[in-house]
């Protein structure tokens, strides 16, 4: 029978799971001398910049694995990400970061982009944390500044559950409401109460990139009742409330985008306020994340 899908890379269904499945198996093979570093209880995605992160993990020991060296994993490329996963432990809890993350921009279906998060959810990983770096449309918001996702809105086009579903992995129709866990979401404002981190909060819009938004666009999203704005994000919120894992997701306000601003936004200073972000956002987890093992 011919398969009459307009799925073109033909990354779906079967051959997505075997491929999910070929990618944990790696994972676990070089992980399983580690005892329970193969058995990760929780995953975090790093934005651009944001690898600063996996200094939250356990000096000792840290197992690295470049992202070439798991099958099937697109290998990341732009600037900013270090393209490699960690395995350790916070405060002795076994977890993995994932520094850098493969974008829709370069050319890649959401199912390939997420690829690498399912195979770490194939391990386990029960709690998912999401980064990212994004512009600000709430004109209240600086550069600078941490923003704790409460929901979001993917108006990136796609979506990674397109094409048959992986029963094995969650339900056809998962539900998104409350994806961003409440309970989470509070124990990150206690952690950057007793931190003194100020937390912004709000609405995460998705966009398939690379170009940044035109002022019109600019207005529309805030219209739309959006916060912040980037390209990445929702598309893993997405696989992880499909497999059913608690979640939580900041973004880093990297610059402005009210439509207001004299430039648009450049990736040089989204790198370069993505580290004053960055370090507010280490400060709020290293409280935080040992109180979540
Ligand atoms: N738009 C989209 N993505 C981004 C931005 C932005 O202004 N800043 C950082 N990532």
């Amino acid at each position: 029978m011919p398969d009459l899908r307009s799925l073109s890379d033909g990354i779906y269904g079967d051959e997505l799971d075997r491929r999910i499945g070929a990618a944990a198996d790696a994972i676990r093979t070089r992980l399983t001398p580690h005892g329970d570093l193969a058995v990760p209880r929780f995953v975090a995605v790093l934005g651009s910049g944001l690898g600063g992160v996996v200094e939250l993990l356990d000096p000792d020991p840290r197992i690295v694995i470049p992202y070439g060296e798991i099958p099937g994993v697109p290998v990341v490329e732009v600037a900013g990400h270090a393209g490699q996963l960690v395995a350790g432990r916070v405060a002795g809890t076994p977890a993995i970061v994932l520094s850098g993350r493969a974008h829709a921009y370069e050319g890649y279906s959401h199912r390939e982009a997420t690829l690498l998060l399912r195979a770490v959810l194939d391990l386990g990983a029960d709690t998912v944390l999401l980064t990212n770096a994004a512009g600000g449309l709430n004109p209240a918001f600086d550069a600078g500044d941490v923003m704790l996702i409460t929901d979001h809105i993917n108006l990136s086009g796609e979506n990674p559950l397109l094409g048959p579903n992986i029963d094995r992995l969650g339900p056809r129709f998962p539900p998104m409401t409350d994806a961003y866990d409440p309970a989470l979401r509070d124990a990150a404002l206690e952690a950057a109460g007793r931190t003194g981190v100020e937390l912004r909060q709000g609405v995460y819009v998705m966009l398939s990139g690379p170009a940044y938004e035109t002022r019109a666009e600019m207005r529309m999203l805030r219209q739309l009742g959006a916060d912040a704005v980037g390209m990445s994000t929702a598309h893993e919120a997405i696989v992880a409330r499909h497999a059913g894992r608690r979640l939580l997701a900041f973004s880093l306000i990297t610059n402005t985008a009210t439509g207001e601003e004299e430039e648009g936004a450049n990736h040089e200073e989204v790198i370069e306020m993505g580290r004053v972000g960055a370090a507010r956002l280490v400060t709020v987890l290293g409280d935080l994340l040992p109180r979540l093992a």
